[in-house]
């Protein structure tokens, strides 16, 4: 009996230790990496080429204030055509942009800012194919572009 008891309290003392490792260890779940990806920059499809800004300035400046006399479409009205040939017997933007700045709008002569009257010739020159639609007019520019058709 007393044997009996004691192989007990060793059966007992086993089933504790074998609780007390635990059964199969607990593992670790693994946690999911941080994927820092630099959000892409999405950008939508250029389709239409687009109107550099300084053309679409121009062209808004010159509906408001020179359209007027001199038409939409550049043709005349009131004021001459603003063609090719008119424009570029100026010889350089610069004198073209004097002429512009010093004398126009007609009604109201030196009436814009310089960037816009910049803005301005920048439009006529390109409207009229004397002037590739990527190049600017500005300070810098202007003594450089000549006006060859
Ligand atoms: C109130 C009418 C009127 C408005 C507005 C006007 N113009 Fe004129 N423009 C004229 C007249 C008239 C002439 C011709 C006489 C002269 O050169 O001064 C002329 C001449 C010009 C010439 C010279 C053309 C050439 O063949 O030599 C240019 C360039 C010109 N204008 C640009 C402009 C621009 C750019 C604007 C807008 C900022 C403008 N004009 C606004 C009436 C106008």
């Amino acid at each position: 009996m007393k044997k009996a008891l004691i192989s007990l309290t060793l059966a007992l003392v086993l089933v504790v230790a074998v609780a007390a490792c635990g059964g199969p260890a607990p593992t670790a779940t693994p946690r999911p990496i941080a994927t820092t990806q630099p959000a892409a920059a999405v950008q939508p499809p250029t389709l239409v080429p687009q109107m550099p800004q300084q053309q679409t300035s121009g062209k808004a400046l010159y509906g408001e204030h020179c359209s007027p006399c001199h038409g939409a479409a550049l043709t005349g009205g009131t004021g001459p055509a603003l063609s090719a040939a008119g424009l570029s017997k100026y010889g350089t933007a610069q004198k073209l942009f004097d002429k512009v700045s010093k004398t126009m709008p007609k009604s109201n002569p030196a009436s814009l800012a310089t960037q816009q009257y910049y803005d301005l010739v920048d439009y006529l020159l390109v409207a009229q194919g004397l002037l590739k639609p990527d190049q600017t007019v500005n300070a810098d520019t202007l003594a450089t572009i000549s006006l060859t058709q």
